[in-house]
């Protein structure tokens, strides 16, 4: 009997399901029914993953008949780019593909965002399949079609929204990831818990190193709570003009950390939005609205599993003013307000306008050093 979990994310017609489970061949043979009946079958990954899970091509081989046409991108956040996003065009294009064509995204959420919006874009849309193997992605970035690419304005301002037809989340595909990558994953998984669910929070406090050793049943259990939980706010809001905008908790400040290290090696988007979600515990306190109880529960956890949370853990030397200007920067600006996603407490989140953009100054020369 094969072991897996399925969720669905309802969105009328473009509903689909995520399946969950620890072996790639139980879940692509589960789907791979539907994928038959597709033209043709292109698979877009990048060098990295293609070179650490070739496992994903045999396995496809054994399983079927269909001829892959594939296609390998550099790993890494410049990857999504306008040239980028021109080149996968052409190859795909150059196959002679038709409107019954499926591409097949193997990789983490780079891969995820440019795949989905070229999908979007050629022969005015085809379908696409997410088969994420970051943490990141199998929690966060597969599910809820968001797809982009970024602009020297900014990151992620190219982009649609745009659904998978399936999501296919396998943990074997995650045994070859380094430590930070698990731990970026991991930052959205704290994420979910502290915007929804303070019983997830007791599982993470219970289980969370196992999770972070990638032990399967632990990992599964964490990641099927994490993509039922974007799943249901996504369910409700597929377009961001309501509560889908909690799931930005921690990345005001976090893409402020990116942007003032050039989206670089230097801080991953998880351990920025690590140290975004404690700048966030700590602007919810500043401005009386959360107790310490709620940063002490965070900051434990994080003690406990090792995990930095500190812009001085990564040598990271940013003054009030850096931070001002790179907040400013992130495009979550509502009518030239910035807004902030705070919590009074867990599973309360709340859209804070700043209107006074003195009270961020305070707060910041509080928590950072002087210019
Ligand atoms: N669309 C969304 O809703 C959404 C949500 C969150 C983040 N994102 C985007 O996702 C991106 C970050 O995703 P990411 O952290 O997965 O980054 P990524 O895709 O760059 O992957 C990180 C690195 O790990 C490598 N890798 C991937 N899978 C591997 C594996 N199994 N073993 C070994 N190495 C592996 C990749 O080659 C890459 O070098 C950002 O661009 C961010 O903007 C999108």
């Amino acid at each position: 009997m094969i072991n897996f979990k399925t969720i669905k994310v309802n969105l009328n017609e473009r509903s689909y399901p995520i399946l969950i489970g620890e072996n790639l061949e139980s879940i692509l043979l589960k789907y791979l029914k539907k994928i038959g009946s597709y033209s043709k079958v292109i698979v877009v990954t990048d060098k990295v993953v293609n070179k650490k899970i070739p496992f994903f091509f045999k396995v496809f081989r054994n399983l079927s008949n269909m001829k892959i046409i594939k296609v390998i991108l550099p790993p890494g956040e410049k990857t999504k780019s306008f040239a980028n996003l021109q080149n996968l065009c052409e190859k795909i294009l150059k196959a002679k593909i038709d409107r019954n064509a499926i591409i097949i995204c193997f990789g983490g959420g780079v891969i995820g965002d440019i795949v989905g919006l070229t999908a979007n874009l050629l022969l005015r849309g085809i379908d696409f399949i997410q088969v994420p193997t970051t943490l990141l992605a199998q929690v966060d970035s597969s599910v809820g079609g968001k797809t982009a690419i970024n602009s020297k304005y900014g990151k992620n301002l190219i982009g649609t929204f745009n659904q998978p037809k399936a999501v296919l989340i396998s943990t074997d595909t995650l045994q070859t990831l380094d430590k930070r990558q698990v731990i970026a994953g991991y930052a959205e998984i704290l994420k979910y818990a502290f915007i929804y669910d303070k019983s997830f929070f007791n599982f993470l406090k219970k289980n969370g190193k196992r999770i972070i050793r990638l032990k399967p049943k632990e990992t599964i259990e964490s990641i099927e709570k994490s993509c039922r939980i974007k799943a249901n706010i996504v369910s409700k809001d597929e377009y961001e003009k309501g509560v889908r905008e909690i799931l930005n908790f921690g990345h005001t400040f976090g893409h402020a950390i990116e942007s003032f290290t050039g989206f670089s090696e230097k801080i991953l988007h998880g351990e920025a939005v690590i140290i975004g979600m404690h700048f966030a515990l700590k602007f919810s306190k500043f401005l009386g609205l959360c107790s310490n109880h709620l940063i002490d529960d965070f900051t434990d956890h994080l003690k406990d599993l090792k995990i930095p949370h500190n812009l001085e853990d990564y040598e990271i030397k940013m003054s009030y003013t850096d931070f001002i200007k790179h907040i400013k920067f992130d495009k979550k600006i509502k009518n030239s307000y910035l807004k902030f996603i705070l919590l009074k407490d867990f599973a309360r989140p709340i859209g804070y306008i700043l209107k006074n953009e003195k009270v961020l100054e305070d707060f910041l020369k509080q928590n950072l050093t002087k210019d």
